[in-house]
């Protein structure tokens, strides 16, 4: 967690692709697809900015509720974005992280992902960590039951599982010292968390920003960085 103005993991919900599309009285998948190309845009930004960590939700474990026709665009994003956007994230060293449950996924997305994160694997610079098929209440309780099965195990004791313990067992657990974010930005006017890394963002940073995610820009991006670094965080002292 950093303490200064510097953002080390930023984390977004990019929302607001299906009214983005509807005012321009286009399908809502027109939106998405413009919202990935603007995870492009950001990305680069963020990496120039000296982001380590960039978390970004695309698909919640909710978001399967939507009609099947969008759910399987959706589906489609990951092979099309880094079937196009590969060579640059090579390119500027970025590793590629998945975060979800990958059961539920198609398999050609599956694949995609899995390929993405092995190719990216000994890459060293920004870590560019997808929420996919992510749900934080979810992701609690898997933690609970892995430390509960251990407990009966005999493994370990109940007594002293405690907050370091218990963020081992979640999926920021490989991200170390930065699993959790400095700054959470939620583009589209919501002001909520929608089951995103509800135990990460305890202490973090939060911005809310009207416009819709395929019109977040490097300058919005630049305004909601500098918010941060006016912020005071201070983490229960005085
Ligand atoms: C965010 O945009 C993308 C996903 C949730 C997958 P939305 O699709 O939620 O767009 P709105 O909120 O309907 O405008
Ligand atoms: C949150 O957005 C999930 C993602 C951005 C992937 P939603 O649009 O699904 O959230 P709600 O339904 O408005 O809370
Ligand atoms: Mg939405």
């Amino acid at each position: 967690m950093s303490q200064t103005g510097q953002v080390r993991h930023l984390a977004i919900i990019m929302d607001g692709n299906g009214r983005w599309a509807k005012k321009r009285h286009l399908p809502r998948m027109a939106g998405h697809k413009q919202g990935m190309e603007n995870i492009r845009r950001i990305a680069r930004a963020c990496d120039d900015h000296g982001i380590k960590v960039l978390t970004l939700y695309a698909f919640s474990t909710e978001n399967w509720a939507r009609p099947k026709k969008e759910v399987s665009y959706l589906m489609s994003l990951p092979v099309n974005f880094f079937n196009h956007y590969m060579p640059e994230l090579q390119e500027r060293n970025v590793k590629v992280k998945i975060m979800g449950y990958p059961d539920k996924l198609p398999a050609a997305t599956e694949k995609a992902v899995q390929r993405a994160m092995a190719e990216t694997a000994d890459n060293t610079g920004m870590i560019l960590n997808f929420a996919f098929n992510y749900g934080s209440r979810a992701e609690i309780i898997s933690a609970c039951q892995e430390l509960a099965a251990e407990a009966a195990a005999g493994k370990i004791d109940p007594a002293e599982i405690d907050e370091q313990s218990f963020s081992q067992h979640l999926m920021t657990a490989d991200l170390g010292e930065l699993a959790d974010p400095d700054l959470l930005i939620r583009t589209s006017g919501e002001e909520r968390l929608s089951n995103f890394l509800l135990w990460q963002l305890a202490y973090s940073e939060f911005y809310f920003i009207d416009r819709f995610w395929p019109d977040f820009d490097e300058d919005d991006l630049q305004t909601a960085l500098t918010a941060f670094a006016n912020r005071h965080r201070r983490f229960g002292k005085i």
